[in-house]
């Protein structure tokens, strides 16, 4: 567990309305206390970057028009990188702003210095409120899954790569909400990795929400023997439309009604592979979770799903982004706001490098 305390550099943008309206609206507090760890998501120990001790941090959850206060221990504020002063260390700080009607879902992760490549991310939900109606059913549950690829190197070790002009190379595998695959093939995937399971109960309706939030690769998002009906992406709602599995590109957010219409006959494989890659050579960039039914009868087996066989041929992905449509109501939505993204960045520095306050290692 955390063995040096970390200060950290924290950035919220939301674009427009950071300031206004803060007056009567309710508050809902958040503190993080960041700190490395020690995790093993791929079988190899390494230090990975948690908030409150966990890895992924934890779900920012409210509802439009509430005051969003987050304070942060040992911390100092920065924003993009070199526009304004930092906060000298050991400072707790604490950010506060309303969130207006970006209704969706969205995540946060550090920005600067490549950190994360090492973890610190977290999903954020940003809810209706009920005099905002919604062009769907309120879903049974919400259920937040970020992929991502992973290397077991730490993002110093990545950036040093990087500057040095070198390319990062394959990643070692893919993780879905901070841990490793599923152990579908013994070959592939050894002993003893933790794998995420998404508990589910049969007929029900969850609103899924999928962030790909890794450092360079495309990934490829399917759920063994369900249909992705996609209601909204980036804050903006879709016209539904059912895929069987949807490209997700880093930095994008897609949510999808997913109902729990199977059998349940054994638990399904929710899969994130890479994309126009050649698969064969990149079988070990691959995330494997469990999707598990309360009345399932057995365990996952047999090969993963394929993805879209078309790795040299990108006009399959490119269709898929052409086909995504727009819900035409936008009375209560508010145009203007739909195009706004919510983006939160923090970074996080050791303080013995950082007396001079003013960079990041
Ligand atoms: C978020 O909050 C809403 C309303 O308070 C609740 O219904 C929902 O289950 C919460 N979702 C998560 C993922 O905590
Ligand atoms: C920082 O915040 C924590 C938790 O709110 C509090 O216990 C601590 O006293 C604060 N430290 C400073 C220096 O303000
Ligand atoms: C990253 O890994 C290198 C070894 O590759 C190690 O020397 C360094 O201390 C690590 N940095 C952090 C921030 O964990
Ligand atoms: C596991 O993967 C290896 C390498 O791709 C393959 O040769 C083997 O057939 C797979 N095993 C099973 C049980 O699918
Ligand atoms: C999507 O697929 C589900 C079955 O999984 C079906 O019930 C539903 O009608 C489909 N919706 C659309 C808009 O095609
Ligand atoms: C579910 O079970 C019913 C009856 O046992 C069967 O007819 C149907 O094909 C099954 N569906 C699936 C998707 O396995
Ligand atoms: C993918 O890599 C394998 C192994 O190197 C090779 O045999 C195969 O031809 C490659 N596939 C394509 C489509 O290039």
């Amino acid at each position: 567990m955390a063995s040096h305390s970390v200060v950290s550099l924290f950035f919220i943008y939301i674009s427009l309305f950071s300031s206004l309206c803060l007056a009567d609206d309710p508050f809902v507090s958040y503190e993080f206390v960041l700190s490395y760890i020690t995790a093993s998501p791929l079988g190899v120990s390494q230090q990975v970057i948690a908030i409150n001790g966990h890895f992924p941090g934890p779900i920012i959850n409210v509802t439009t028009n509430k005051n969003v206060v987050v304070n942060r221990r040992s911390s100092w504020q920065d924003g993009v990188l070199g526009t304004n002063c930092p906060i000298p260390p050991k400072w707790n700080w604490t950010y506060q702003f309303q969130v207006k009607d970006q209704i969706g879902s969205f995540f946060y992760l550090p920005s600067l210095n490549f950190q994360w490549a090492s973890g610190g991310y977290g999903g954020f939900i940003i809810n209706n409120r009920d005099i905002i109606p919604i062009p769907f059913a309120t879903p049974d549950g919400d259920i937040t899954i970020l992929i991502g690829d992973w290397y077991t190197r730490n993002h110093s070790a990545l950036r040093r790569e990087l500057n040095g002009g070198k390319n990062l190379g394959m990643p070692d595998g893919v993780l879905i909400n901070g841990k490793g695959p599923y152990r579908y093939n013994t070959t592939l995937v050894p002993d003893g990795i933790d794998y995420e399971t998404i508990d589910v109960h049969p007929g029900k309706t969850y609103c899924i929400c999928v962030h790909n939030v890794g450092v360079s690769t495309s990934l490829n998002f399917r759920i063994q023997n369900h249909n992705l009906l996609l209601a909204e992406t980036e804050g903006s709602y879709t016209v539904q439309q059912n895929y069987t599995s949807l490209d997700i590109h880093v930095g994008q957010s897609y949510s999808f009604l997913v109902t729990m219409d199977q059998n349940a006959s054994s638990d399904c494989y929710i899969v994130a592979s890479a994309r126009f890659v050649n698969e064969s050579l990149w079988q070990r960039v691959t995330g494997a979770g469990i999707l598990h039914y309360s009345n399932s009868k057995g365990k996952a087996s047999g090969p993963l799903l394929d993805p879209p066989n078309d790795q040299y041929d990108k006009t399959f992905s490119m269709n898929q982004a052409r086909s995504i449509r727009y819900f035409p109501s936008s009375s209560l939505l508010l145009v203007e706001y739909r195009r706004m993204k919510i983006a939160i960045y923090f970074c996080f520095c050791h303080p013995r490098k950082n007396h001079e306050g003013n960079f990041c290692f």
